[in-house]
């Protein structure tokens, strides 16, 4: 949410003459504002346009800065609000990732295993990992240039964050200069926390001063480290824990291990409690000894972080779409709250699916007030037996969307009914069927359902995909109830057919307006891989749609391909089920989006507004490997298939799983049998598994 003025709001209140005026209309805003910061945050279904949000919250600062004790328990000093206006955004030089999660022994051995497959090494072979305690707080990069901080910022989405640079200057666990041996360009990563007997203090001084009181640590951390006026933050008493790091001009160590002594030296504080560990059981003990620890600790943790220790092997193992295959953060147990049941709403998602939601008597949950939690699915309701006025317990973990874990039968009110899981769907009433096998129970009403319309249009315009400044799911909403948007090429027709409507429409201006256009014509150009994600077509995520876009290139080939493939037994077929990770099922979601005539007449409205670009070549081009087609056979002993695909495909090389006449190479590991026989009937270059190490390093 951004800076715009309020000249044009038409729902602004009129300016308070007295102070008891000021006053209710200060109470009033910030009512409107926490629901609209529930609705935005918490359940990312923005409820008003950005500009009648700023409208409103300049209010409450306007209305502060004439009456300050106002101030106190106002939503201006909650974290998550954006400020009227923000601080600069950084471009991080090395994307500021996520990791995955383990919640048990099971998913700790199975991490260690996929390792091990993946480096190609025996079942038992060593594999030593560092584990750091999870600190809850958030992280920060540092960039150093020629030994002087000159950036901090905040992780935001990963690729790009706020500079809170004037913000960290009194930290003092961040050095402002490193020592000469330092490269010239060092990017330490840590985490930016406050310790629980600092968080009371504050909290009791601004209890005392009127100040805002915070939930939790982690969140007086965040409030403190984004304050627009750096003076602020200079006085809360911040924290930081180093572990990792981005750009570097110059290698710093082999290991985690030795990175984390490296820069203790530098003066960076790094977590005392980290340890060196080399197997499941190892890590099992350290995860029981850290958890008996947590509660006596002067910081919040919430899990401990593994990563292989050795540089070289994290270099190999490399990243699964956001994330490294060499670390996983293992969690404590989830926080959990009892709390009242008091409806359940039926979502339609836009392939239809049916989502049972509780809607909750609200509750606090780790210092998250939480009103809605999922109910996942039919089953999953006959499972616990839940019933409408329940008393139900419900837990939240991190990010996951939290939910209802069991009910308390007990407490159970005499007058509630076993709960029937609807047989239509709630906003069409089409028949919902469950497909064998599936869990999931759809909505068979495809195009006349206006809830999966809307759906689909919402996902069309999210993050990961078109990422549409201004277009929210709430306006996707109300132009979709105002008949102005039906397909996704209405976005872009928004403005030359409804731009006067638009800038008349409550709570909207020529300024919000303007804002909204600016946005969806930025998005005129836009890479395949994106596009063909925000298709939403069933079971295309993220990872299969760059994996679709960097396999066929151009839009022009993607779809004459998957249209050919809808021939059973053409050669377009067996190419599509030849990408690797790409099965029969995918293939069929595919072909049958390809073959319905209203999503060829998207896709040519879409050809026609948009300039659609193919997705960048991963590596340089003048490596021999880029373009080719690869394919692995035999007992491979020197790598294991899936790292000598990712490499390969890092190299801009397709993989395939069967020789054909596009072939370029056939690896053949010992023991190759028919597809090396077939690759010598075609004249296909045969190499060994040192003779293909030899060729990508000729690079
Ligand atoms: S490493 C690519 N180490 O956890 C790996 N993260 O879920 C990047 N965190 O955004 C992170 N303590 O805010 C790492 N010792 C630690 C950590 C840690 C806390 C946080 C960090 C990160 C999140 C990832």
């Amino acid at each position: 949410m951004s800076a715009e003025h309020a000249s044009n709001m038409s729902d602004l209140p009129e300016l308070p003459a007295s102070s008891t005026e000021a006053r209710k209309q200060h109470a009033e805003i910030s009512e409107r504002i926490r629901s609209y910061n529930e609705a935005y945050h918490v359940n990312d279904d923005p409820l008003v346009s950005d500009a009648t949000y700023d409208a409103l919250f300049n209010r409450l600062i306007e209305l502060e800065s004439h009456y300050p004790t106002l101030k106190k328990n106002s939503p201006t000093q909650d974290v998550g609000a954006a400020p009227a206006e923000g601080f600069a955004k950084v471009k991080h030089a090395r994307p500021m990732l996520s990791l995955g999660n383990a919640f048990s022994r099971e998913d700790i051995v199975d991490f260690l295993a996929r390792i091990r497959r993946f480096l190609n090494l025996t079942a038992h072979s060593p594999v030593e990992v560092v584990g750091e305690p999870k600190i809850d707080g958030l992280s920060l990069s540092l960039r150093y240039e020629n030994r002087k901080l000159v950036t901090a910022a905040t992780r935001g989405d990963g690729s790009e964050g706020e500079d809170v640079t004037a913000n960290v200057a009194h930290i003092d666990d961040i050095p402002k200069t490193l020592p000469d041996d330092a490269p010239d360009v060092v990017e330490i990563r840590g985490e930016v926390y406050m310790a629980r007997s600092a968080f009371q203090k504050l909290n009791a001084t601004q209890a005392e001063t009127g100040g805002k009181t915070f939930a939790n640590p982690r969140n007086a951390a965040a409030g403190s480290l984004r304050q627009l006026d750096p003076s602020i933050s200079a006085k809360r008493p911040l924290r930081f824990f180093a572990y990792s790091f981005g750009e570097l001009s110059e290698s710093l160590a082999q290991t985690q291990w030795d990175f984390l002594h490296k820069v203790e030296g530098w003066g960076f504080v790094t977590n005392p409690l980290t340890r060196l560990l080399h197997d499941a059981d190892d890590i099992i003990a350290f995860y029981d000894e850290l958890g008996t620890q947590r509660p006596d600790l002067d910081y919040d943790i919430d899990g401990i972080v593994y990563k292989v220790n050795d540089f070289e092997l994290q270099l190999r193992l490399g990243f699964v779409s956001r994330s490294p295959r060499w670390a996983i953060a293992h969690k404590f147990p989830a926080e959990k709250a009892r709390t009242r049941l008091n409806a359940i709403e039926v979502q339609v998602g836009r392939t239809g699916a049916l989502t049972p939601v509780a809607r909750l008597e609200p509750v606090t949950v780790g210092g998250v007030v939480v009103s809605n939690a999922t109910l996942h699915n039919r089953d999953e309701i006959e499972r616990l037996g839940v019933r409408v006025g329940d008393m139900v317990v419900i837990q939240r973990a991190g990010d996951v969307i939290p939910q209802v874990v069991e009910v308390i039968r007990d407490e159970r009110p005499e007058d509630t009914t076993e709960y029937q899981f609807p047989d239509t769907c709630p906003k069409c009433g089409s028949h919902a069927m469950r497909e064998e096998g599936e869990a999931v129970t759809r909505c068979t009403g495809g195009l006349i359902c206006p809830a999966q319309a809307v759906e689909r249009l919402k996902h069309f315009v999210s993050r990961n995909a078109f990422d549409i400044d201004g277009l929210g799911a709430k306006n996707v909403e109300a132009f979709f109830e105002l008949g102005w948007l039906k397909s996704p090429g209405d976005i872009f027709r928004l403005e030359s057919d409804h731009g006067d409507a638009i800038r008349k429409l409550e709570g909207w201006g020529d300024k919000s307006a303007a804002k909204l256009f600016d946005g969806v014509n930025e998005r005129r150009t836009i890479g395949l891989d994106r596009f063909i994600y925000a298709l939403g077509i069933r079971q295309i995520g993220q990872a299969t749609a760059k994996l679709l876009a960097r396999h066929y290139g151009s839009l022009g080939e993607w779809r004459s391909a998957m249209v050919a493939a809808n021939e059973a037994d053409s050669e377009a077929l067996r190419e599509l089920i030849n990408i690797d990770q790409i099965g029969p099922g995918v293939a069929k979601d595919l072909i049958e989006f390809m073959a319905e005539d209203h999503n060829r007449e998207v896709l040519d409205d879409l050809q026609d507004l948009l300039t659609i670009t193919d997705v960048e070549a991963p590596t340089v081009s003048d490596n021999p490997v880029n373009g080719k087609t690869v394919v692995f056979t035999g007992k491979l002993e020197l790598f294991s298939r899936n790292e000598a695909k990712v490499k390969a495909e890092s190299l801009g090389a397709k993989v395939a799983g069967s020789v054909s006449a596009k072939t370029d190479y056939l690896v053949a590991g010992p023991g190759a049998g028919s597809k090396l026989k077939k690759a010598e009937e075609l004249g296909v270059t045969v190499l060994d598994e040192q003779g293909w190490l030899d060729l990508i390093a000729a690079e």
